[in-house]
């Protein structure tokens, strides 16, 4: 029998931790944390995943501003809004939700983000910095990630464990938090150019699924008892929502879940912690001013 790891229900303790945070900030310094969100364009996704961070925003306690940009702005445009982020006192964390139009260099944009305001962690460096063990502000979804771990009691030390994908946002850093000294796996990164990729994965213990391909982990991919983190978040057709779409994860789950000690949901399992690690992340930022 498997366990279901349930991110909603860890994510909704922790914001009520966060809560309790905020209102003895509130009663010793008459201020509440203040996160800033930039939205450029309107893209779908990033237009639920943006309302979802200021809506946890809200119950917590936390300030929130949305800045809505057009996606033709120019890149200037958008680093000179960064710059009056970076200034603005009353702000304590701020993210640009990825991705961005074409014309504008990302690695731009998050290079010019004041590291100590960089709550989602992607400056080279605060990632430079949780490298080599430093503190820093660590990516929500991988800070997530090893929170569940943790909640969920999995012994990491000297696992064998498998990270597939090497995005900057995901797969690198999980993979520099799970070896770490005191977590201690052993991990190995796979990705689009690896050689008997499915051999690979069917060796891993712990599996950290992130490469966006809906239901790549496939049964004969898996070893008995392995536990399973899926990171994927695709938006699929569906004519039995409202709105026309699902998320699906990486992982086949109706078929994988029956081999596994440990397995998350899509959705309900990763995306609720990334929130709530963003949160986290403002928090200490708000902490760190005072
Ligand atoms: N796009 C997808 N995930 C993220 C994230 O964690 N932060 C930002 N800023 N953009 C994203």
């Amino acid at each position: 029998m498997y366990t279901i790891i349930d991110g909603k229900k860890v994510s909704s303790d922790i914001k009520l931790e966060i809560a309790e945070e905020v209102k003895k900030i509130r009663e010793k310094k008459d201020k509440v944390p203040h996160l800033a969100a930039v939205l450029v364009g309107n893209d779908g996704a990033s237009e639920t995943y943006v309302s979802h961070k200021v809506k946890a925003c809200e119950q917590v306690g936390f300030k929130s501003t949305l800045i809505r940009m057009e996606s033709r702005i120019t890149e200037k445009q958008l680093l000179d809004k960064i710059a009056e982020l970076n200034d603005d006192q009353d702000i304590d964390g701020f993210i640009v939700q990825l991705p961005l139009p074409g014309h504008i260099s990302e690695d731009k944009v998050i290079e010019s983000v004041d590291p100590f305001k960089d709550v989602d962690g992607f400056h080279p460096v605060n990632l430079g910095k949780m490298t080599i063990g430093l503190p820093s502000f660590v990516p929500a979804t991988p800070c997530g990630i090893m929170e569940l771990l943790k909640r969920y009691d999995i012994e990491t030390s000297g696992k064998k464990c498998v990270v597939i994908g090497r995005s900057n946002i995901v797969g690198r850093p999980v993979s520099i938090l799970l070896s770490k000294k005191g977590v201690d796996a052993t991990v190995t990164i796979v990705h689009s150019r690896t050689k008997n990729i499915e051999d690979i994965i069917r060796g891993a213990e712990i599996i950290i699924a992130a490469i966006g391909v809906p239901g790549f982990v496939k049964a004969g991919m898996v070893s008995e008892g392995a536990v399973i983190i899926d990171v994927g978040t695709t938006r699929v057709r569906s004519d039995k929502t409202k709105s026309g779409w699902k998320l699906k994860g990486d992982v086949d789950f109706e078929n994988v879940a029956p081999k596994c000690s440990y397995i998350t949901p899509v959705p309900g399992g990763v995306g609720p912690m990334t929130i709530v690690s963003l949160l986290q992340n403002t928090l200490r930022a708000c902490k760190q001013k005072y």
